[in-house]
């Protein structure tokens, strides 16, 4: 059973691949980050120190790569709705030769599964050297961003060995979670008092779990789709977009189908020019009412130009036809369920095309060089 998985073991068991692995050990993930960050009346657990670093700044920026860059993302608006600060994010490569200008007290959040990509050092030696406080949020303890920054938070997640990112992702984003509620109770902000972040990810990781036991479906799905396609697109608006992201990345890695996420709107200013007979399009459909409509539009627009559409969907914005659908969860905790069929989609079409899913060409667990 999923849950049950033991995150410290580092065999492959039964799996064929160790994607497969770490994707089903997401719920027991979630489960685990509730019991560190949060004692067993459900009081969140955060080191005071990093929670008044964060209510000392003015602005928070994350550095980040890869898929951890995207984990960035899709935590930001929780971040700044609880912590009620702007929230920048840097692609670190960009920032460690072209830092922009910071704010006056700016608070840096490294986010790296590894914690030695040298990128992100880069930019963090920067950091240092401007004084600027930080936390890494990291897989490995003792790694290098650990050890550089202020502040360290652990993602308790277990070894992650396939190379492209799954667990790492969804972990990223709960640590943040917690942060953003310790701070926000911190400064007594409304939101973070109504929002019991140990609950919602119990729902989480249920969610994770009734797409996991979806697995023939969603590779059902992959079959004729994704087998022979040359490209792809997946698309969504708001936090639908940023998983967007992270999708296709996902989907481009291990399966090598160039492939774009694109904020659904952003399609008629000139994407929509690429769709053609069968292009496959992925619409991540979130219960967002002020964006879920407009979502629902695009796809159509596509549809009508000929596009092979699969739609991902929470139930509650579930409509008839629809091709994958996911249980609700909190909006702020969206990305982390949105992502998992995204995972297991590219999973599928890299086995489908008879590829190394755990050893894509060209890519390395961490880069180590800038
Ligand atoms: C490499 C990996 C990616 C990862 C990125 C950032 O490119 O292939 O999967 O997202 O590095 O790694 P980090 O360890 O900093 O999260």
């Amino acid at each position: 059973y999923t849950a049950e998985l033991d995150l410290s073991d580092i065999g492959k068991g039964t799996y064929p691949f160790y994607m497969l692995k770490e994707i089903d050990e997401q719920p027991a993930v979630m489960r685990k980050l509730s019991q560190i960050y949060a004692d067993e009346a459900g009081k969140v657990k955060i080191d005071e120190a990093i929670v008044n670093a964060l209510i000392e700044a003015d602005r928070i920026y994350i550095i980040a790569a890869g898929t951890s860059y995207n984990a960035g993302y899709a935590s930001k608006y929780l971040l700044e709705d609880l912590v009620e600060k702007p929230v920048e994010l840097g692609i670190a490569s960009e920032w460690g030769y072209n830092m922009p200008r910071l704010s006056e007290k700016p608070f840096f959040i490294f986010l790296s599964q590894s914690g030695e990509t040298a990128d992100s050092r880069q930019v963090l030696v920067k950091a240092n050297e401007l004084g600027v406080p930080s936390l890494t949020v990291t897989n490995v303890p003792g790694s290098t961003l650990s050890r550089e920054a202020t502040f360290t938070l652990l993602l308790h997640a277990g070894p992650e060995i396939a190379v492209a990112s799954t667990k790492a992702y969804t972990a990223q984003i709960a640590a943040l979670a917690f942060l953003a509620k310790a701070t926000g109770t911190a400064i007594h902000n409304d939101k973070a008092a109504n929002f019991d972040v140990v609950h919602e990810l119990s729902i989480v990781a249920q969610s994770i779990e009734a797409t996991l036991s979806e697995k023939e479906l969603i590779e059902s799905k992959v079959t004729g789709l994704l087998e022979t396609t040359r490209n792809a697109f997946y698309i969504g608006r708001g936090q639908d977009y940023y998983v967007s992201m992270e999708a296709s990345l996902k989907l481009k890695e291990i399966s090598y189908i160039q492939c774009e996420g694109f904020a659904a709107g952003e399609l008629k200013h000139g994407t929509i020019a690429l769709i053609e007979d069968n292009t496959p399009v992925l619409a991540l459909i979130s219960n967002n009412p002020k964006v879920a409509a407009h979502t629902r539009g695009n796809v159509s627009e596509v549809a009508a130009r000929g596009a092979n559409v699969v739609t991902i969907v929470e139930q509650d914005a579930a409509i008839e036809g629809d091709d994958i659908v996911i249980n609700n969860v909190h909006p702020y905790l969206s990305s982390i369920s949105m992502v998992i069929p995204t995972q297991l989609i590219a999973y599928y079409a890299s086995l489908h095309r008879g590829l190394d899913v755990d050893k894509p060409r060209n890519l390395a667990k961490s880069v180590t060089v800038e």
